[in-house]
């Protein structure tokens, strides 16, 4: 009850607005003609609503999930100058899908339901179309770089490293970081780009640069294994949309996901499997890590880049550990181009000379 009149109050405004609007527009008034015959009975202004708000549960519980997610927390919106508020705030985001423009949002709202759907444009269940789904040309690893897995391109558009300088180029010439390089690297998030498999420094090794299956199979991409699984309560899956929980006190994955299409069929089988993949691919990892800050390259305390002269392929095993860093997947967005990324880069690491130029 409460929340009818909610809408028929609204509807009522809208509807003084726009006849106001109309006798304003007049300029001469002649006398008033007869009275017109009634007319037929207009359509329910709360007839679409209800489509949405309805009694089901069906929009509460994605507002659960979704209040329940990083994105809803809100904790990096205050990135909303130029070069950062297209990815952390709602209106940035808009700005740049509605009209190619990238601008500080003063007033910034974090990611919500109208940044990705197009809520209240036409108050019909129509609105729940999504804002974009264009392939999206990667901002990393050239114009061959492009992301195209159906509605999961709308997420591809964040999800992605950022321009880098100096990039690492294969036979480039030495170059000299300074303190204002310390944060070198793709920015957090290179998830499209892992999935892709383009981007990094392909540093030549043993191990050939191919992709895992996920990368021609799962058509949906972010999408499929993120939100199409059964959610897990409101804390994982879904509108939640990560995978990560915790689970009696222990970080749980909720791999619904893998077995929605009929990619996978043994639940057992799959979990056992990433498990195996994600250890080795964690372990190769750390290790890479730890090299780095015992050469010195990174800082141990911050993860910063130190100051000083790298050859590319130096910079570009630096770059190498920060794009799988900001992947946060340990193998599971493309477990063959990781591990390639990180056995080669260790043994180029091992083989030439750890000394700097
Ligand atoms: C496409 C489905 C859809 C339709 C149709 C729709 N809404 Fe909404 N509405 C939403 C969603 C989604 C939200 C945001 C929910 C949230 O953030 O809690 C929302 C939020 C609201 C709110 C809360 C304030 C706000 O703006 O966030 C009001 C009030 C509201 N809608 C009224 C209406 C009225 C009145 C109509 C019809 C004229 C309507 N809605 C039609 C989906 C819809
Ligand atoms: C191309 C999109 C994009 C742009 C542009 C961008 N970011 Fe981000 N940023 C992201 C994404 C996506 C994440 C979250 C990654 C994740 O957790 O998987 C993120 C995370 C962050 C975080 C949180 C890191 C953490 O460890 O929790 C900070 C801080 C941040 N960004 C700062 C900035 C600043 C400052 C700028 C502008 C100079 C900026 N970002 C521009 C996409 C972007
Ligand atoms: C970060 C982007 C994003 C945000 C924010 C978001 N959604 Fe979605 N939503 C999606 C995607 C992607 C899909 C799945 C599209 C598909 O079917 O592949 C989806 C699907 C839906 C659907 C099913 C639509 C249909 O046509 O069947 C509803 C309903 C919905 N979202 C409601 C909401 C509500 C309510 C909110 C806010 C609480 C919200 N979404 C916030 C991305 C988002
Ligand atoms: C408008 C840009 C934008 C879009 C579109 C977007 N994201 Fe995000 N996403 C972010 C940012 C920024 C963060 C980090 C927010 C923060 O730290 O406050 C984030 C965080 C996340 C996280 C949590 C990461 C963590 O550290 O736990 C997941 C999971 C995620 N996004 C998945 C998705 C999926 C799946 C889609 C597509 C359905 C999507 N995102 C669409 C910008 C976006
Ligand atoms: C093949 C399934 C699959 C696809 C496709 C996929 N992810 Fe993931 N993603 C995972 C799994 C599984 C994890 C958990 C890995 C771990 O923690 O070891 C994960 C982890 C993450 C995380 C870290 C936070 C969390 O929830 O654990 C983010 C953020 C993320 N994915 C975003 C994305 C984005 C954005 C895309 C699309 C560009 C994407 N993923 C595509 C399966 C997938």
């Amino acid at each position: 009850m409460k929340m009818k009149s909610v809408f028929f109050s609204i509807a009522s405004v809208v509807l003084l607005v726009s006849s106001s609007a109309l006798i304003s527009s007049c300029t001469k008034e002649g006398p008033a003609g007869p009275a017109g015959k009634d007319g037929i009975d207009g359509e329910d202004a709360t007839a679409t609503c209800v489509q949405c708000h309805d009694f089901s549960d069906d929009l509460l519980t994605k507002n659960f999930q979704y209040g329940n997610s990083v994105h809803a927390s809100g904790h990096n919106i205050d990135r909303n100058s130029e070069g950062c508020s297209q990815c952390h705030t709602s209106q940035g985001f808009r700005m740049l899908v509605d009209s190619g423009v990238m601008a500080a949002v003063a007033s910034p709202a974090p990611i919500n339901c109208r940044t990705c759907h197009k809520i209240h444009e036409t108050y019909t269940p129509a609105d729940y179309a999504l804002r974009t789904t264009a392939p999206v040309t990667m901002i990393m690893g050239g114009p061959e770089a492009t992301y195209d897995y159906g509605t999961s391109n709308l997420c591809a558009n964040c999800h992605q490293g950022r321009p880098v300088n100096p990039y690492p180029v294969q036979g480039g010439a030495p170059v000299t970081l300074t303190a204002a390089n310390a944060r070198f690297g793709p920015h957090h998030g290179t998830q499209a780009n892992m999935m892709l498999g383009e981007g990094a420094y392909e540093i030549p090794g043993s191990l050939p640069y191919s992709n895992s299956p996920h990368t021609n199979a799962v058509t949906k991409g972010c999408v499929t294994c993120h939100m199409e699984g059964n959610p897990m309560g409101i804390v994982a899956g879904g509108h939640q949309m990560g995978l990560t929980y915790i689970s009696y006190g222990a970080p749980a994955k909720l791999l619904s996901g893998c077995t929605v299409s009929g990619c996978h069929t043994d639940a057992a089988a799959i979990k056992s499997a990433f498990e195996e993949n994600r250890t080795e691919i964690m372990g190769l990892y750390a290790q890479l890590e730890e090299e780095l800050k015992t050469l010195g390259w990174i800082n141990p305390n911050t993860g910063l880049v130190v100051p000083g002269t790298y050859t590319q392929d130096q910079l570009g095993i630096i770059f190498n550990q920060k794009f799988i860093e900001a992947d946060y997947s340990n193998g599971a967005h493309n477990y063959r181009y990781t591990r390639a990324l990180l056995k080669n880069s260790l043994e180029a690491l091992a083989v030439q000379g750890k000394a700097r130029s």
